[in-house]
């Protein structure tokens, strides 16, 4: 692997590690144990004396691939999948605080993250402040001597609110906290939030990475010192251990990661032009418009638009519902980041736990929808909008 490749290059090459059969596609290697060549070899490697595998559920050569090739892509020294995206959150924040730590995180956050740190981490005497992300203001003051961790996505689930990553990493450097970022709607194609400052980068594998339907699977990324630190032994022995066959599947999406990327965002941006002439809707907020709200911090922190569109229709809730049950091509799924492309809305499934004020908070009204764009043909797109929003009452 050459330092020196550029992402598309990386995410191809990036990792490989050939068996004696040098097979071009990377090996699925299912195997849950690995055999010494004696009993002096076993003590070794558990001694850490030599360099080997030990039990899937520590690592495993497709997982190593699978790791290596994000680490890649990430500029960061070591990765840890994990079977899900969730499983990465909760392992990324729970491995490095103990009963009587704070953490300050977005108050935008995709549900089950939301209920990591609002609901599960204070039952183990963790606290935690939700803040207004948009402002640095707000981080700042959420502060307190037992502050360890400071959690956001950027941009958010489902109104693509985005955060200064910069700026709150250099808070939490002040207090010696970590930042940890969800980085799953910005993609490592269009965002390095390791770059900008953040200690802790985290995706749901499942999203754009995997971006074909087919697993679910997550992954952490940092530097040495700290998943030595916090992570390995929380890894090891808790067991959120990705599954080969996932890797390998994972292996694949990341080969074609910048081409879907890059053609979902193309459709993402033309649609979102479309809808915002349309008498039917209220608001589009797209990170690629100069109209978003936080455009200047886009520019500063992001390569790209993004995949994701928030729309907000005049008619509500029910237009919302007629709008999605219109739709042909774009198909109705709390999903993202799909090839196909899908359509949600929020406030009756992802984002259906908050209170009535917390989703207002959030911008999340009851005529919302989030759409996901796939890699379709953009003329195809636009047409199926249409055709919906002419069934809808403007
Ligand atoms: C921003 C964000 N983080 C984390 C997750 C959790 O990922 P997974 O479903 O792979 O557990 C999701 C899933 O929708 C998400 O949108």
């Amino acid at each position: 692997m050459s330092k020196t490749w550029r992402p598309a290059t990386q995410l191809v090459h990036g990792g490989t590690l050939r068996s004696q059969y040098s097979e071009t596609s990377e090996a699925i290697y299912l195997t849950q144990g690995f055999v010494y060549d004696s009993a002096e070899a076993a003590e070794a490697r558990f001694k850490g004396e030599t360099e080997g595998y030990i039990y899937a559920r520590y690592g495993s050569p497709t997982n190593d691939m699978f790791e290596k090739r994000m680490c890649a892509m990430e500029g960061a020294e070591e990765a840890r999948a994990t079977a899900s995206g969730m499983a990465a959150v909760a392992a990324a924040i729970l491995c490095q605080v103990k009963a009587g730590d704070h953490i300050v995180a977005a108050r935008a956050l995709f549900g089950s993250c939301r209920w990591v740190v609002e609901t599960l981490a204070p039952k183990y005497g963790i606290e935690c402040t939700l803040v207004d992300g948009r402002h640095l203001e707000n981080w700042e003051k959420a502060i307190r001597p037992n502050t360890k961790v400071f959690f956001l996505e950027s941009p958010t689930n489902p109104t693509l609110e985005v955060v200064d990553i910069a700026g709150v990493a250099k808070l939490a450097n002040q207090v010696g906290a970590k930042v940890v970022v969800d980085n799953v709607f910005a993609t490592p194609i269009f965002q390095k939030p390791l770059e900008l400052g953040a200690h802790i980068v985290v995706y749901s594998a499942t999203k754009h990475i995997d971006g074909q339907g087919r697993s679910l699977g997550g992954v952490i990324l940092s530097d040495t010192e700290w998943v030595n630190e916090h992570l390995q032994d929380y890894y090891r022995h808790t067991g959120p251990a990705m599954s080969p066959f996932t890797a390998w599947t994972l292996l694949k999406g990341l080969e074609t990661l910048p081409l879907r990327v890059k053609q979902q965002t193309e459709n993402a941006g033309k649609i979102a032009d479309f809808l915002a002439e349309q008498k039917q809707v209220a608001k589009v907020i797209y990170p690629g418009r100069k109209d978003h709200p936080q455009a200047d911090i886009v520019a500063s922190q992001m390569k790209g638009g993004s995949t994701l569109v928030a729309i907000e229709l005049k008619g509500g809730k029910e237009a919302a519902f007629a709008l999605q049950n219109a739709l042909e091509i774009v198909k109705i799924s709390n999903n993202l980041g799909d090839a196909k492309s899908l359509i949600t809305h929020p406030a009756t499934t992802t984002h259906k736990n908050l209170t009535d004020e917390a989703r207002a908070e959030l911008g999340i009204s009851p005529g919302t929808v989030r759409l996901s764009a796939g890699i379709e043909d953009t003329d195809d797109l636009i047409e199926d909008f249409a055709q919906a929003l002419s069934k809808i009452k403007a």
